[in-house]
């Protein structure tokens, strides 16, 4: 018995030790560590036409990283995004991919392992929500969010990551979200696949500890100002306001130069993260109630995606790779 309890405690001060150790060096991190360098880094981002993932191109190209290139399907998203990158004196291709095709994503990848060289910094970006209640989810929405969400981020991992251990260098960026790390009524394919992508994310950090100068983050934001969950309405939106673009990429842009593991945005749900671990789930129900969470996804409804928001139109740009 008491050597039990002697066991548990030399446990428990080990855990705190180690938490206390890490926190200070994610602060640390935060604080001091300089931006990396990407002059030499070929970056790939999935869903890089619009949305998010057409900010970090263009954050990227900012950078000036050797080339950036973009996938996604909507091909006049793409070339307008490439053509913004390469008015910024970036060389940038786009492919049209549809990644919830496994066999597309390999043909795409031996194609610009071809012709442009390894990728170095691979962002997993690309989403889709169908928002229905699993009740009204067809098969086809199922198997498509999974395929999305979930299996393209293993498939493009399985592609580039081999060269990326054999250069000794590479990053691998997941764009999740707080629905990675919390169930929400209305959303249980979207939040499966961002669970999945957790668990993918925390296996392949482990996984690479074994390989110097490779690294990875997931980020966690929470709703974001761009249609992709339009309608969404918490009880309080003045205290959790949807997140900007701008602030995501921001941030996501800080984490990936400061390889930074994860980061959940805004900051303040990680208050929200450590009451939902530490106290039982029954207890969350009535908080989700006096939050309106449980009627989050009521009002749910797609939206078409304007281009004239996203800025002028581009002039073309005809000396750079398509
Ligand atoms: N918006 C939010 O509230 C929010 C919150 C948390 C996390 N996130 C995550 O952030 C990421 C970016 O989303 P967003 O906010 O930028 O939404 P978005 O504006 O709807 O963009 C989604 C992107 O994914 C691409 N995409 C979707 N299906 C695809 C497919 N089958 N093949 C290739 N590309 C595909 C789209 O490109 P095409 O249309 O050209 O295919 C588009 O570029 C997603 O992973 C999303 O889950 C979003």
């Amino acid at each position: 018995m008491i050597r039990s309890l002697m066991s548990s405690f030399r446990t428990s001060i080990f855990v705190i030790f180690i938490t206390f150790k890490e926190t200070i060096r994610a602060i640390y991190y935060h604080i001091f560590t300089k931006p990396k360098d990407v002059t030499n880094d070929i970056v790939l981002i999935t869903g890089g036409g619009r949305g998010i993932g057409r900010k970090l191109a263009l954050a990227f190209a900012e950078l000036r990283p050797k080339h950036i290139i973009i996938w996604g399907r909507n091909e006049t998203w793409l070339k307008k995004t490439k053509e913004d990158i390469c008015k910024l004196n970036v060389k940038s291709s786009y492919y049209v991919c549809d990644v919830s095709d496994k066999n597309v994503i390999y043909e795409k990848a031996r194609e610009i392992q071809e012709s442009v060289g390894d990728v170095t910094i691979l962002v997993n970006n690309a989403g889709s929500l169908s928002g229905k209640s699993i009740i009204f989810l067809q098969p086809y929405d199922i198997e498509s969010t999974l395929k999305v969400n979930t299996l393209a981020h293993i498939w493009t991992v399985k592609a580039f990551l081999p060269a990326m251990i054999r250069n000794g260098k590479g990053h691998v960026v997941c764009m999740s979200s707080v629905l990675g790390l919390l169930g929400l009524k209305g959303v249980c394919d979207y939040a499966t696949t961002k669970f999945a992508s957790t668990g993918l994310m925390e296996g392949l950090m482990l996984e690479l500890e074994d390989y110097s100068g490779i690294n990875t983050t997931i980020i966690h934001p929470y709703q974001v100002d761009n249609g992709m969950f339009a309608g969404m309405t918490v009880r309080f939106p003045k205290l959790f306001p949807a997140l900007q673009e701008d602030y995501v990429t921001k941030e996501t842009m800080t984490a990936i130069l400061t390889n930074r593991k994860q980061v959940t945005l805004p900051t303040y749900f990680y208050m929200v993260l450590f009451f939902r671990s530490v106290l039982p789930i029954s207890s969350m129900l009535p908080v989700q109630k006096f939050l309106g969470l449980d009627k989050v996804m009521d009002k749910f409804h797609w939206e078409v995606p304007d281009m004239a928001k996203e800025g002028e139109e581009s002039s073309s740009c005809d000396t750079l790779v398509t």
